[in-house]
């Protein structure tokens, strides 16, 4: 059986003093639930700071974005390297934010998704369709070309090292989710495109879900059998929420 995954996506959010706090009392009131592998991503100026205070949990993380670029002189930018000097075990590639806000195309989500796995990170590859592509009904051939994208130029054997986040764009934030059925669909799909190019990795590969998870929903939306786990970010912002979602995943 996979086993679930829980990642926390903090996005440009928090001080030093709050994220250490955060931590503090996700890590204080979460003891009993180990069911989930918990992954926190937070900017990456507080990387070092996170990583400290993780150092001798079970918990893991990731860096929210990297450069597609090894080095050089690219003002601004983090390399897959530098997260891996932080023992940074994932780094999300790919996420609607970052496709939407900053213009990142399928080619430069396959750049960055390769410099992510050549330095031996864990990519989590997001995908998902806009409100308007749902309403057209091109969810399956937009996630399609999504994953495809990635696929045929890299290989599928770049996803025995991976995991792939459905993240509906128009659920990201807005407090509006997919029902379970939805999701169920989407991930089965997804599954089932990776398991035609190696049926060994579609059976493992983890599929998490992300869009609006909160303690309410993440009991239907993250139990399902088709979905491993969860991409929260909003409801990852405050303790008591984010405990609550572990719990509903033990
Ligand atoms: P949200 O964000 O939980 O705030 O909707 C999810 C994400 O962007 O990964």
């Amino acid at each position: 059986m996979r086993s679930k995954l829980l990642m926390a996506n903090w996005k440009m959010n928090g001080s030093l003093m709050s994220i250490h706090d955060l931590l503090a009392e996700c890590l204080g009131k979460s003891a009993e639930f180990n069911k989930a592998g918990i992954a926190i991503f937070p900017p990456n100026i507080y990387i070092p700071t996170v990583s400290e205070q993780l150092r001798n949990t079970p918990w893991s993380w990731g860096g929210q974005n990297v450069s597609e670029y090894e080095n050089g002189a690219y003002t601004g930018e983090i390399s897959a390297e530098m997260l891996k000097d932080y023992n940074c075990r994932y780094a999300l590639v790919g996420h609607s934010e970052r496709r939407q806000l900053y213009q990142e195309t399928n080619e430069m989500v396959v750049k960055k998704f390769q410099r992510i796995d050549a330095t031996g990170l864990i990519p989590v590859l997001c995908v998902g369709e806009t409100l308007k592509e749902r309403q057209h009904d091109q969810t399956e051939q937009v996630v399609t070309q999504q994953l495809e994208s990635v696929i045929n130029p890299l290989g599928i054997s770049v996803f025995e090292h991976a995991v792939i986040a459905y993240e509906p764009i128009w659920a990201i934030g807005t407090g509006i989710t997919p029902t379970p059925e939805e999701v169920a669909a989407v991930h089965g799909l997804i599954r089932r495109i990776i398991m035609f190019y190696s049926k060994n990795i579609g059976e493992k590969i983890a599929i998490l879900y992300g869009g609006s998870v909160k303690a309410v929903n993440a009991k239907e939306l993250l139990n399902l059998t088709e979905v491993d786990g969860g991409l929260v970010g909003g409801a990852s912002l405050n303790a008591s929420e984010f405990v609550e979602i572990m719990r509903c995943i033990n």
